[in-house]
């Protein structure tokens, strides 16, 4: 389904670059314009954001998870300074 008419969005669209953030970066927090950013588009009108918004919302990976449920591997190192 379309959801951004300006831009030829589509709702996989959205939830593909949704995934494909979280998993390059687990405490990334993700937002429209990082979203048309990652499509290579712009925002024209904003007539879709509430449509948008919904979208990403609606993805499982869309919240940053909680530190106990980041694999050890994606964790980055703490070193404390002495
Ligand atoms: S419909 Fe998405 S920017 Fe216009």
């Amino acid at each position: 389904m379309i959801i951004c008419h300006c831009q030829s969005i589509t709702d996989h669209d959205i939830r593909a670059a949704v995934d494909w953030m979280r998993a390059s970066d687990a405490d990334t927090v993700i937002t429209p314009g990082k979203i048309y950013h990652a499509l290579g588009k712009r925002a024209d009108c904003g007539g879709c954001m509430p449509l948008f918004l919904n979208t990403m919302r609606a993805n499982e990976n869309f919240q940053v998870p909680r530190r106990d449920e980041v694999p050890m591997l994606r964790r980055p190192r703490i070193i404390a300074a002495e």
